[in-house]
């Protein structure tokens, strides 16, 4: 199994960018506990970071044909990125969005995402481990659906 981690623009920035909101980890090291726990699952995971929306859509439909799976944290384009949701809803594959942040208990323009409705499910709040719970709900459901399948 091949799960494809985005992250959006300004992720590259972890470890200085408001650490009281996002934490202190870099992306780096966020990079390396997905790693951790997808050699611990038994999957693979491929790791794209942008700061641009185009780019960030490429590498979506990139994924089509060799990825079971996209793990993402969109940022700011979560709010806004219509590109991106259409990009997602295009390859056709499960998709678990994450944030650092809770961003429902943010600013309002913060609180709608317009790639929650084209995820399998959101996961908020909880820093860095928010993409580690992201990776074994992602994990789960993929594995589920191929027995489904079968
Ligand atoms: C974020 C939340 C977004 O609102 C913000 O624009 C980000 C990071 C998060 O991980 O908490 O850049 O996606």
């Amino acid at each position: 199994m091949n799960i494809l981690v985005v992250h959006g623009p300004n992720l590259n920035l972890l470890g200085t960018r408001e650490p009281g909101i996002y934490g202190s980890l870099t992306l780096d090291r966020i990079n390396e506990s997905i790693a951790a726990l997808a050699a611990e699952l038994g999957c693979s995971v491929s790791f794209f970071q942008s700061n641009g929306e185009g780019d960030l859509i490429d590498a979506i439909q990139k994924a089509c044909g060799c990825c079971d799976g996209i793990l993402i944290n969109p940022a700011a384009y979560t709010h806004t990125s219509v590109a991106i949701r259409d990009a997602l809803s295009a390859v056709a594959l499960p998709v678990v969005e994450v944030h650092l942040s809770n961003i429902h208990r943010r600013e309002e323009f913060r609180h709608h995402s317009f790639i929650a409705p084209v995820a399998v499910g959101q996961i908020a709040g909880f820093g860095a481990e928010s993409y580690l719970l992201g990776l074994r709900a992602l994990f789960t459901h993929i594995k589920k659906e191929i027995v489904t399948k079968a």
